[in-house]
């Protein structure tokens, strides 16, 4: 009881908070999802969609959770029966994305380890051999002992309790991560290479490709799917729909200025995720062409070694001080994950913070190692509804951003749109006197425009439409 006690202990002040909430929030998605979805679906229009929807549904799904973490002052597995008492099971669905996430964020995480390792060994060159990648994953054991060290670093941090200390190293990767990726972003449009068979491709051109949107040849379907992609990765990027916000919100201080807190994540969140994208998708481009583009989850990883390379000896210390980074980024976010996890079944079963992290990091390892054999022995190639191909791990994230997320985002639109009406998180935000000055926006967005997109974009991601 008194650990139950102890966790629900507040942010000091509101840049703790959105510290805290920002270093759950910037991770591998920004830095590996983002970019290789904004390149498969082709860059401009992706960027568009992804904008608008962040301003107006990440945007108002973002508060609606933070203000009812807020006000209830309860984990997600509670907080919607206070809210009201026949909703409660949001919180249920809520819980089964970072379960399902968790076990492949462990894997690409792995992934992110075994290039740090590479550029620490003095080895940049092996990560640029074309093989380099698909070697490592094919092989079970490499790919299994690479995430279970990963694995382990978070179980020791969320066994311990101690993930309020790397927020103080946070404080300074982060930025520091922030200024590389700037970095990188800028050098990418200025590289340039010359095909075996003569075609000269620029940075430039490749970032023409991710800003400005080409609505040629774009069929329903195509929009869509779009649609969907950004609406997942908005959700997985910003650790919407997922409980996680709700928790951060249950820790936030009543005085705090959420709308203005909310803007800032936001605005750091969808930053680096853009500029992410500005560092990768060129540099695809040039190395790779159009085709290169559709790689998929293996983007970051085949990409940015030739970047690294293209710079000659200063490049291997950037990839070395690159993948560092990115694996505190990763780590961040992956402890988040596993402590919503773990203080959950502390909340509902009362076990000790021990005990529950002992048998969930546990069970979710047990998964992890599935989604690397996916890779190798249990390879298959599984068509999703939305018609893209792919294996374990991506049947995971689709199952968690395309099915679950929408889902909860769905319930908890109705809820907070019809059910328990608007109000209630409005007069949360504005508690202490403070202006909401998308107030119209937001409850537009949460009774009409998000639950009619959400529906839409559920039965398509299920597969009605195909
Ligand atoms: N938002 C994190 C990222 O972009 O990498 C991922 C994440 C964090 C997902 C926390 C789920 C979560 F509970």
């Amino acid at each position: 009881m008194d650990e139950n006690k102890s966790q629900r202990n507040t942010f000091s002040n509101s840049l703790g908070f959105i510290l805290a909430a920002a270093g759950s929030a910037v991770g591998l998605g920004n830095i590996w999802r983002f970019p290789y979805l904004a390149a498969k679906d082709g860059g401009g229009i992706f960027l568009l969609v992804y904008i608008i929807l962040a301003l107006t549904f990440g945007f108002a799904l973002l508060i609606s959770e933070i203000a009812i973490g807020r006000k209830t002052k309860e984990s997600p597995l509670t907080a919607y029966k206070k809210i009201n008492k026949h909703w409660g099971f949001i919180g249920l669905f809520a819980y089964a994305v970072p379960f399902i996430i968790y076990p492949y964020y462990c894997v690409i995480g792995g992934w992110v380890l075994k290039y740090a390792a590479c550029y620490f060994a003095f080895q940049a060159d092996a990560a640029t051999e074309p093989g380099f990648f698909t070697s490592f994953i094919t092989n079970p054991y490499q790919s299994i002992l690479y995430c279970a060290i990963f694995a382990i670093l978070c179980f020791v941090i969320v066994y311990k309790g101690v993930e309020k200390g790397i927020e103080k190293y946070s404080k300074v990767l982060m930025p520091a991560l922030a200024v590389m990726v700037v970095f990188i972003a800028i050098y990418s449009l200025f590289i340039k290479h010359t095909d075996a068979d003569g075609v000269t491709r620029t940075g430039l051109q490749g970032a023409a490709i991710y800003f400005i949107p080409n609505f040629k040849g774009l069929t329903f379907t195509k929009f869509l799917t779009i649609c969907l992609d950004a609406m997942g990765q908005l959700f997985y990027s910003l650790s919407i729909a997922m409980g996680i916000m709700v928790a951060y919100g249950s820790y936030m201080k009543d005085d705090v200025n959420l709308s203005k807190s909310v803007n800032r994540i936001e605005i750091f969140d969808t930053g680096i995720a853009l500029l992410a994208g500005l560092m990768i998708i060129p540099a695809v481009y040039v190395f790779n062409g159009v085709e290169g583009m559709k790689a998929g989850p293996s983007l970051m990883f085949v990409s940015m070694p030739n970047i690294f390379a293209s710079l000659g000896k200063p490049g291997a210390v950037l990839g070395m001080l690159f993948f560092f980074m990115v694996l505190f980024a990763a780590l961040t976010s992956s402890v988040s994950i596993l402590e919503a996890i773990v203080s959950s079944m502390i909340d509902k079963f009362k076990w000790s913070r021990k005990k529950a992290t002992m048998i969930m990091a546990g069970i979710e390892f047990l998964i992890s190692i599935i989604v690397c054999l996916g890779y190798n022995v249990f390879y298959f190639e599984l068509k999703l509804p939305n018609g893209s191909v792919g294996q374990i791990l991506d049947l995971f994230d689709y199952a968690s951003n395309n099915v679950m997320m929408p889902l909860v985002a769905l319930f908890t639109c109705i809820l907070i749109g019809w059910v328990a009406k608007p109000k209630t998180i409005t007069d949360e935000i504005c508690k202490n006197g403070e202006k909401f000055r998308r107030e119209l926006l937001y409850k537009i967005m949460i009774k009409f425009v998000a639950p009619v997109l959400l529906l839409i974009l559920l039965l398509f991601s299920v597969g009605v439409f195909s």
